[in-house]
């Protein structure tokens, strides 16, 4: 058993955070939580809702009413995300909710109400939580805080990867551009910015491989 019981990991689009948090779960035997699809599930709401995603108030409102209900994830079984009992987790990839969720992801009242949510999640324990402030903000006691990175150049490689398939594929150029953005947007608001937590330890993930990433921070977590 490691002897770090809850596990924060950080860091940009598509730097990893899914696919280690999920192996990470899998090979400890913990639940996984990736709070991405929290803002996304929100996001979704606002299309459903016509809201304007720049109008903080009507935003607020429509987070103060909308139901998000997430079910952890044990590394095998994906979570599953339910908006006011509608489950929406396969609408939550879709180029419409990606280019809203870091705008309303700024507003301080709708990052309270996910915090709060998180943290209550978060209290049982052998947890691995993934986010852009889990380190920072929502579990600043974390045992073990990972920060993801890898060049951008690569993400959107990943990310344009991921989007095949799924409806009209946008340029690897479109995506990097999009990718940027979100990075601006996410790195440079006022509430809550990306950044690595104090004591995080800096993992890139672009030269080595998911497993060796996962079994650095096993390593990690068993010497904390
Ligand atoms: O990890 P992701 O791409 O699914 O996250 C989608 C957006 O949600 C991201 O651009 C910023 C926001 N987010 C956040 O502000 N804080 C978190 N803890 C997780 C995500």
């Amino acid at each position: 058993m490691p002897k770090s019981s809850t596990i924060a990991i950080d860091g940009p689009v598509a730097a990893g955070k899914s696919a280690v948090g999920a192996l990470l779960a899998l090979r400890l035997g913990y639940r996984f939580i990736d709070t991405g699809v929290m803002y996304r599930a929100l996001t979704w709401a606002v299309l459903r809702d016509k809201v304007d995603p720049d109008d903080e108030a009507a935003v607020t409102a429509l987070a103060g009413k909308t139901h998000i209900e997430v079910t952890s994830s044990d590394g095998l079984e994906s979570s599953q995300i339910r908006v006011d009992g509608q489950d929406v987790t396969g609408q939550l990839r879709t180029r419409e909710v990606e280019q809203g969720v870091s705008r309303i992801s700024c507003f301080t009242e709708v990052r309270r109400a996910m915090v709060t949510r998180q943290r209550t999640l978060a209290k049982q324990g052998m947890l691995i939580m993934a986010g852009r402030d889990i380190g920072t903000v929502v579990l600043p006691n974390a045992d073990l805080k990972i920060f993801l990175t890898a060049s951008s150049e690569e993400r959107a490689r990943r990310r344009h990867l991921d989007m095949k398939g799924s409806g009209p594929s946008p340029t690897f150029e479109q995506v990097l551009e999009e990718l940027l953005h979100r990075d601006k947007l996410d790195t440079e608001r006022a509430n809550s910015p990306l950044r690595p937590a104090d004591g995080a330890h800096i993992l890139n993930t672009e030269s080595i491989d998911l497993t060796q990433v996962v079994e650095r921070i096993i390593a990690l977590a068993e010497d904390d």
